[in-house]
């Protein structure tokens, strides 16, 4: 950790490689835990003493010694989905009002961007990008177009202000032809979100957190969804619509560049991904069902079944580049205790039959190029050092922290908080 910056834990793959129950382990070594894009279109699973919780809106790190937990202006916000999530917590006795301390730059999604989110997809047809239906794409849209509602506009006049941006989207919605929604009940229960959301610290968060790194407070910023879903460098337009990489952070959060510390860029052993778009690793074979089967990689949020492959080194060479990533962890390696050979992807051979090492412009159709590896054939679930490891998996991590150029500093052998073991 280095005094006066942050550090930031971030996707490098397609989303969900396990960025909830890391943030939850380190969060003891933080003092503030911050959220800087994304939305409910996350879903981060954590597990301990028996319990499972996912987290949508709610930062990774409420459940470990009272820490300040920030919701970022990169953020967008669904009051009534944010409601529904808290009150579950608070139910099971978890504290939240004077801890969870949310932007007034964060935007809010309405109601009538999730119907928009459906109107989208439904135009694009086959083309769709398979998204979470949360009204993710809408807003943002909203928020570049400068027509966003932002958490700051609920505190004053701010009934009139929705009508506009209500009746704004009722219009594209007319144009668009689509008339599958009926939003009365939502709304009612997004208002009753609006209501409650009063109830939290309401914050200049660039101000809270330049203020705390000042008071050399140490924070870790979570990522959501993962590199290959960033607008700018995901595999576009089958990505999300906020900057996934580490420069999101200083984005999302009001945060200078030289304030950034060290970046964990999170990968699983595997590889997988929800929704459309290209993904070259992926598998329809035998193997493929394995994984998901063994991974559970079943979508948090939605329930969508993921599609899953091998690991995608040039993929994670690249995902490593663009967020200057020091330090790696390696989730779910236990889903391949069973494999007798693991693959992974050390270049591409494009359309034109040259080969490549480097991500190129466009994924659709490129062939993975694999080295095979052996598998360890060894449970991993109980090990409690890496001195335990079976040495075939001792090589797999050392041919991945070769080729990637990057120390593999934590390794999650199952989806508990104590199945984790830092390396030193
Ligand atoms: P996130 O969105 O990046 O936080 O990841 P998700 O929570 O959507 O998906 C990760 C899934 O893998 C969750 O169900 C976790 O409980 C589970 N998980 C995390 N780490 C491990 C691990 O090391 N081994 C296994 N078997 N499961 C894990
Ligand atoms: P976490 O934080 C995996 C995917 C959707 C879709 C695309 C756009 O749990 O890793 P959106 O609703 O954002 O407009 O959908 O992005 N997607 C995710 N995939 N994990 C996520 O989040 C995701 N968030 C969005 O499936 O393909
Ligand atoms: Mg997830």
């Amino acid at each position: 950790m280095n005094k006066g910056k942050v550090d930031v834990l971030l996707g490098l793959q397609w989303g969900d490689e396990g960025k909830g129950k890391v943030v939850d382990v380190l969060t003891p070594k933080y003092d503030v835990v911050a959220r800087f894009q994304g939305g409910p279109n996350a879903g981060h699973t954590l597990e301990f003493e028996g319990q499972k919780y996912v987290l949508r809106s709610i930062p990774s790190g409420i459940f470990q010694g009272g820490k300040i937990n920030i919701i970022g202006n990169g953020v967008v916000l669904a009051p009534d989905l944010f409601m529904d999530e808290a009150k579950e917590l608070e139910k099971s006795g978890h504290e939240l009002k004077s801890r969870i301390h949310i932007s007034k730059k964060a935007h809010l999604i309405m109601p009538t961007h999730r119907v928009l989110d459906r109107a989208y997809e439904a135009a694009r047809g086959k083309g769709k990008v398979g998204t979470t239906g949360k009204g993710i794409g809408p807003t943002y849209t909203d928020k570049t177009s400068r027509n966003g509602l932002r958490v700051g506009d609920i505190l004053d006049n701010f009934q009139e202000k929705y009508e506009a941006h209500k009746a704004r989207h009722l219009d594209m919605l007319k144009a668009l032809h689509f008339t599958d929604f009926d939003l009365e009940e939502t709304e009612k229960h997004w208002m009753e979100g609006i209501e409650y959301l009063k109830q939290f610290k309401i914050v200049d968060s660039e101000h809270e957190i330049n203020h705390l790194l000042r008071e050399q407070k140490s924070i870790l910023c979570e990522g959501a969804q993962g590199t290959m879903l960033d607008i700018d460098f995901g595999s576009y337009p089958f990505v999300t619509s906020s900057n996934t990489i580490c420069a999101g952070a200083c984005i999302g959060l009001g945060l200078g560049p030289n304030k950034i510390g060290n970046v964990y860029g999170i990968m699983k052993a595997y590889c997988t991904r929800v929704g459309s778009g290209p993904f070259p690793t992926e598998l329809f074979d035998e193997d493929g069902k394995k994984l998901r089967d063994i991974g559970h990689e079943y979508g948090a949020v939605t329930g969508r079944e993921r599609r899953c492959g091998w690991v995608d080194l040039v993929q994670l060479r690249y995902s490593i580049m663009v967020n200057g990533v020091t330090h790696l962890i390696l989730m779910k390696s236990d889903v391949l205790d069973q494999f007798k050979v693991i693959k992974a992807c050390v270049g591409y051979e494009l359309k034109d039959g040259t080969q490549t090492k480097e991500l190129p412009y466009d994924l659709e159709g490129v062939k993975p190029i694999y080295q095979e590896l052996q598998g360890w054939h060894t449970d991993l679930t109980k090990m409690t050092n890496e001195e335990e490891f079976p040495q075939q998996f001792k090589d797999y991590i050392k041919f991945l922290e070769e080729f990637l150029e990057t120390p593999i500093k934590i390794v999650s052998i199952g989806p508990d908080r104590n199945q984790t073991i830092v390396r030193n």
